[in-house]
């Protein structure tokens, strides 16, 4: 493959933050704690995911008391293969008690060091194994100081939201997109709540007064898309385009209200599937909660809404449903085809807000080049601000929207425009579909979208994708010369 101006920065990048890894454990080294380094070298988050392993399946037990003001009881168990010898094995927690520990059936010592759970197994697990681990723990719902996400407390019990770095305030984890594994989620709750999960039952089970509901996912998944609803709620069935099994899950009393919005899903998988291509998971569906995240979330399989959304806002329909789109294009872009880094966040929220203003374009005449010709004379603000959309600025501790700035959203799908303009409708077209199937099930960078871009127009797009993905400034659109930034 030719090389491409673009991976340059990339390199760079990753250097730095593999410097900035081992200067980490160097210093851990120094202060006596583990040598292992406390995270993967994610530019954004240093310390989420660890090296040595890769997780393939995670099988997290919940026992719910009745109230969201207490903590669950939850057991964690990890299979992994390791890649490295390991002496130690971290894995991301905080906000939980761990109880015990257990590697391969035997006993573990474990401890903390920053947001780190550090696992010493009686005896060093050696490079290319398969592992077992098993943590007895508490799952806390209440918000940790300062921070964000984790369980989302709803008027009626649970919900969760853990993207970008939140899923080890919930359960032990390699906390990073770029390692994905299948879940098995077993809730266990009073008789009157309903669990559900990602992917599909698998089992009820009702004894003494609690039911233990069990989910199991058919693909992987990244811990950040980790769903989990316990309520006082009603499931609605549907059957999807191919039939595929379209799941709601709605607070009770609010049935009525929202099941007109909810009748849309199918024909919107049907539009996202003549887009690009077949609907990527074994069933979609909504999670509205009575809750105020003040976002929406594409949790995979079942996306998180709120319920202030549909019901009391005055917001007009399109909008509403270009929300929906929204988070079922992330089912492809985001959730299927997941980041390799935080830094890639581009490729979820770019495309995600590419389907959403095109599916307004199509059915509520919004028109997508006056959304496009806004997004532009904005973008150099938003670049300075949130910084390039491939090269975003960290987020600041205890800030609300952390990484999740318009220079993704917006700002981003202006690239997408900005490509389509320079290879045609065709080619971008072609491009899209291209590139949910060759990634799907995997996670993709920057740089994969570069190369594919530039394979399916046939000429290297480097360049010109350097600028619009890494540049201060935002360059000329193609076509539009009047274009103002
Ligand atoms: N990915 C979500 C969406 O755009 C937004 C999540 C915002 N997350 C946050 N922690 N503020 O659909
Ligand atoms: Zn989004």
């Amino acid at each position: 493959r030719t090389p491409l101006r673009s991976q340059g920065p990339r390199l760079r990048r990753r250097t730095a933050a593999a410097l900035l890894a081992s200067a980490v454990s160097l210093c851990l080294v120094a202060a006596g704690a583990p040598a292992v380094p406390l995270g993967v070298g994610d530019r954004l988050f240093p310390y989420l995911g660890n090296p040595g392993y890769d997780v393939a399946a995670y099988d997290l037990a919940f026992r719910y008391p009745g109230a969201n003001t207490e903590p669950l009881q939850a057991v964690t168990t990890i299979d992994a293969w390791t890649t490295a010898d390991l002496d130690r094995v971290n894995l991301d927690f905080a906000h939980g008690t761990v109880h015990s520990v257990q590697v391969d059936g035997r006993p573990a010592a474990f401890a903390d060091a920053g947001e780190d759970l550090v696992i010493t197994p009686e005896e060093p697990v050696s490079r290319g194994n398969w592992m077992r681990i098993t943590v007895w723990h508490t799952s806390d719902p209440a918000s940790p100081k300062g921070r964000e996400g984790g369980w989302v407390r709803t008027a009626d019990g649970l919900a969760m939201a853990n993207q970008a770095d939140a899923a080890h305030l919930v359960f032990p984890c390699n906390d990073h997109p770029s390692d994905k594994a299948l879940f098995t989620i077993r809730v266990t709750a009073p008789d009157d709540h309903t669990a559900v999960a990602n992917g599909l039952p698998t089992d009820v089970d009702r004894s003494g007064g609690t039911t233990t509901w069990t989910y199991r996912t058919r693909h992987p998944m990244a811990t950040e898309l980790a769903q989990v609803s316990i309520g006082r709620s009603t499931v609605l069935h549907r059957t999807g385009p191919r039939g595929l099994p379209v799941r709601d899950v709605v607070p009770t009393e609010h049935r009525a209200a929202l099941e007109p919005w909810l009748q849309k899903t199918p024909d919107q998988i049907a539009w996202m599937e003549s887009k690009v291509g077949a609907y990527p998971f074994e069933t979609y569906g909504l999670l509205v909660a009575d809750a105020t995240t003040g976002f929406e979330l594409e949790t995979q399989t079942l996306a998180l809404f709120e319920r202030g959304l549909f019901t009391g806002s005055s917001y007009p329909k399109w909008y509403v449903e270009s929300i929906m789109v929204h988070e079922l294009a992330h089912q492809w872009f985001g959730d299927s085809v997941s980041p390799r880094a935080w830094s890639d966040l581009w490729l979820n929220e770019g495309h995600a807000t590419w389907y959403e203003a095109l599916y307004a374009e199509e059915k509520a005449g919004k028109s997508l080049e006056a959304r496009m010709k806004a997004a532009y004379g904005a973008s150099d603000r938003w670049r300075a601000s949130g910084g390039p959309p491939a090269a975003p600025k960290a987020p600041k501790p205890g800030q609300k929207i952390g990484i999740f700035r318009p220079n993704v959203y917006d700002g981003a799908a202006l690239v997408l425009y900005a490509l389509r303009q320079e290879i045609g409708r065709p080619a971008f077209e072609r491009l899209e579909r291209f590139w949910v199937d060759r990634h799907r099930d995997g996670t993709a960078t920057t740089g994969d979208f570069v190369r594919l871009a530039s394979e399916v127009a046939g000429r290297d797009l480097g360049g010109f994708l350097q600028a619009w993905l890494y540049g201060e400034k935002t360059p000329p659109m193609p076509g539009h010369a009047g274009w103002k930034a």
